[in-house]
């Protein structure tokens, strides 16, 4: 699926990311900078911090509660605020956008 991230300074990096993969993955692998992702997916440390556009909220779903937990650990946390590691890419996301906060530089 193509997925959008958009920095926080607003380069953008379009990237084919296979499904399955997680939205935290697709980035690493493509050197999309601003996702550090230090605990390599396990919900467990909250570096991989991203907005989801306004408008695929209700594709990628909400967090789960422990995903919920996590995100307190994130900075200047928002509703749309989820962990990247924990939105796994299918055709149902080709088209994805996500902002990457500022302080994950
Ligand atoms: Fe650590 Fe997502 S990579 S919580």
């Amino acid at each position: 699926a193509k997925i959008t991230y958009i920095e926080h300074d607003g380069t953008e990096h379009v990237v084919d990311v296979k499904n399955g993969l997680s939205v935290m993955e697709g980035a690493i692998r493509n050197n999309v900078p601003g996702i550090d992702a230090d605990c390599g997916g396990a919900c467990a440390c909250a570096t991989c911090h991203v907005y989801v556009d306004a408008e695929w909220q209700a594709e990628t779903g909400r967090p789960s509660a422990m995903e919920e937990s996590m995100l307190d650990f994130a900075e200047a946390v928002e509703p749309n605020s989820r962990l990247s590691c924990q939105i796994r890419v299918s055709d149902d996301l080709d088209g994805l956008i996500v902002r990457l906060p500022e302080n994950q530089h």
